[in-house]
């Protein structure tokens, strides 16, 4: 049995060390395939893969076609809008992600690009702190309690609004519950975005919803860019020259942003919320024994495609 690591963006080392020891240790093989470039390298690489261990590298029809030999494709890592779980089902792999695994490396990259934005990026300027100011986190999933946690450590009032999470969840947390987007936004100086790619949330975060933020907002993205309407924020910092947007996943409009903004605008040149050795070994090792246990013993606990 052949395991495949494709990652684009590759693992620390040691993630990958991990992961052959359990590969090895169930008598499994381990091939690799970091940093490519074109699809034709996936597609050829996955010819003689059983299993199948990627991060946000996209896993389509085409390359489950190429793909005649794999039984399961792992997400290491939370957000799966990157494997098409139809395709998945109809080429009889199970499909399954990682969940909790690298949430706090988001959840301290969330806090540090807060702090990065209010103190105007470290130009030497006079900022303002986070200590007393309202954080309000849309998405109370495994990233967004860790980032209620730090907050509060930083004096933050922390509210947040999950239509899927039961108040008591956040209550126990020391988070107070908000029931609407309109309510989370119009009270909250700063915004922590935590929600998934869905047909639902795709361009969700427009201008009409950002500008009930009140002055002086910060809005940061270390979710996806697909979540947010990027001609309506645009709009909206024209509109507000108080408003600020910093994010881990770079805008199409990244260019004009960077010219527009100066100053209040910021992002990452590649997604480096989950890039933590330790966020890579605990995904990345995850994604192995979840194989390991599928492949010898049918668990299928994570499976996405039902
Ligand atoms: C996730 O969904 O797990 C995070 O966005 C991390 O994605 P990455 O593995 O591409 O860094």
């Amino acid at each position: 049995m052949k395991i495949l690591v494709a990652t684009e963006k590759p693992f620390a080392k040691v993630a990958i060390d991990g992961i052959r020891e359990v590969a090895e240790k169930a008598g499994m093989e381990l091939a690799l395939l970091e940093k490519y470039t074109q699809k034709e390298q996936l597609l050829e690489a996955v010819a003689d893969a059983d299993a199948l261990i990627v991060r946000s590298d996209i896993v389509d029809a085409e390359v489950l076609d190429a793909a005649a030999k794999l039984k399961i494709v792992v997400r290491a890592g939370a957000g799966f809008d990157n494997l098409d779980l139809p395709a998945c089902t109809a080429h009889n792999v199970v499909a399954m992600n990682t969940p909790g695994q690298n949430s706090n490396a988001v959840a301290e990259l969330a806090l540090g690009l807060m702090v990065y934005a209010v103190r105007n990026f470290y130009n030497g300027t006079s900022g303002t702190e986070l200590a007393g100011k309202t954080l309000g986190i849309h998405a109370f999933g495994n990233v967004g309690r860790r980032v209620a946690r730090i907050a509060k450590g930083f004096g933050m009032n922390v509210i947040a609004y999950d239509a899927y999470c039961p108040d008591e969840v956040m209550v126990a947390e020391g988070v107070t519950p908000v029931h609407s987007v309109d309510e989370l936004y119009s009270q909250a100086q700063v915004i922590s975005l935590h929600i998934p790619a869905t047909p639902e949330t795709k361009q969700s975060i427009n201008h009409d919803l950002l500008a009930k933020m009140p002055k002086g907002a910060l809005l940061v993205n270390t979710a996806r860019k697909e979540v947010i309407h990027e001609d309506g924020l645009i709009q909206l910092m024209q509109e507000r020259t108080d408003f600020r947007y910093i994010t881990d996943i770079m805008p199409a409009s990244d260019i004009k942003m960077k010219e527009l903004f100066e100053g209040r605008y910021f992002s990452t040149p590649k997604k480096m919320g989950a890039q933590t050795a330790e966020a890579n070994i605990n995904a990345g090792i995850a994604a192995a024994n979840q194989i390991v246990d599928y492949l010898k013993n049918g668990n299928e606990r994570f499976r996405l495609n039902k």
